[in-house]
């Protein structure tokens, strides 16, 4: 499959030239399930692309030996449906044999990136996931690729190592998308018990409170939004904190708890991001301040 997938893309792109016109292909890398989220991301390269290649796989290199990569869930027939309504033009979904028919020698290590946020609790996770990307990208050759803000470390880890390793492919971050009462999407919201889905609002609505203190009168620091953020959290039974952390961004570097994060006072962009479980399952929520 990889092998029609190049040479389906490589006959468009030489159709393409033909006619005089340079193709502009997008990718958007998922691990299906796909959600509303997954649709935004196919939408803004649907807009700004002439071909758009969605991936589908379940990278089992990027979950840790105790992580659900047996019960992620997968809807094979429903996600080439939600393909075909966002006007996708290819699909790829390749099996494991096909991407490691043998245990990969070779892997994409960004280094310091890493290290902190999921990467603390998760790891070798991003190694994970920089291998299958990198490997996605000689595979597609695309001219943009689709990562949502959702999991910004990715897409800060991911830009790295597109720069690192002169990738010609442009890193698009993408919007989070919420659920109506603020729950960042998820393919992982489905392990959610009932309760556990209502009190795992608590991270939406922790993260837009620190945000207003931000945007309002007076100064605040990181110290004062962190103890909030810990404290509203924890005020919720269902709730155990993985990490509360504050970091410039695309940087990653924490934040001193007495650095100012009030608007007037912003010199760049500031990551609050909460990693949170509900019981066996772990959700990640963020916002990013921009600078003044
Ligand atoms: P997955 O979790 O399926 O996510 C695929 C893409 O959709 C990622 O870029 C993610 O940030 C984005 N996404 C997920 N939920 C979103 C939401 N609520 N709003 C906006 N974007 C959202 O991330 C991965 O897969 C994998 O690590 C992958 C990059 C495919 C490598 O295996």
């Amino acid at each position: 499959e990889i092998r029609a997938l190049r040479e389906h893309l490589q006959a468009e792109r030489l159709a393409a030239a033909g006619k005089g016109k340079n193709l502009r292909i997008a990718l958007v890398p998922t691990m299906g399930y796909l959600h509303e989220g997954h649709a935004s991301l196919l939408r803004k390269a649907r807009g700004e692309n002439d071909l758009v290649v969605l991936s589908v796989f379940v990278n089992p290199i990027q979950f840790g030996p105790n992580e659900d990569f047996e019960r992620y869930p997968r809807d094979a027939e429903k996600d080439l449906a939600l393909a075909e309504r966002e006007g996708v033009d290819a699909v790829f979904m390749p099996s494991v044999e096909e991407m490691y028919p043998r245990p990969t020698r070779t892997q994409v290590k960004v280094a310091e990136l890493t290290e902190r946020l999921c990467g603390a609790s998760r790891p070798g996770h991003f190694d994970g996931v920089t291998t299958v990307v990198s490997k996605l990208f000689h595979i597609v050759q695309p001219d943009r690729a689709y990562f949502g803000q959702k999991d910004a470390q990715q897409v800060a880890v991911i830009a790295q190592m597109t720069e690192d390793l002169n990738f010609d492919v442009e890193i698009v971050p993408c919007p989070i998308v919420r659920e109506p009462d603020g729950l960042a999407l998820s393919s992982r919201n489905v392990y959610l018990s009932p309760e556990e889905r209502k009190a795992a609002l608590v991270l939406s609505g922790s993260l837009l409170q620190a945000q207003e203190k931000a945007r309002g009168e007076g100064p605040v620091t990181a110290g004062e939004i962190r103890a909030d953020l810990i404290q509203a959290i924890n005020a919720e039974p269902l709730a155990d904190i993985d990490y509360v952390e504050i970091t410039d961004f695309p940087g990653l570097s924490p934040l001193v708890d007495t650095k100012r994060l009030d608007e007037g006072s912003r010199e760049a962009g500031v990551l609050i991001a909460v990693a949170v479980k509900f019981g066996t399952t772990r959700l990640i929520d963020n916002v990013i301040l921009t600078k003044k």
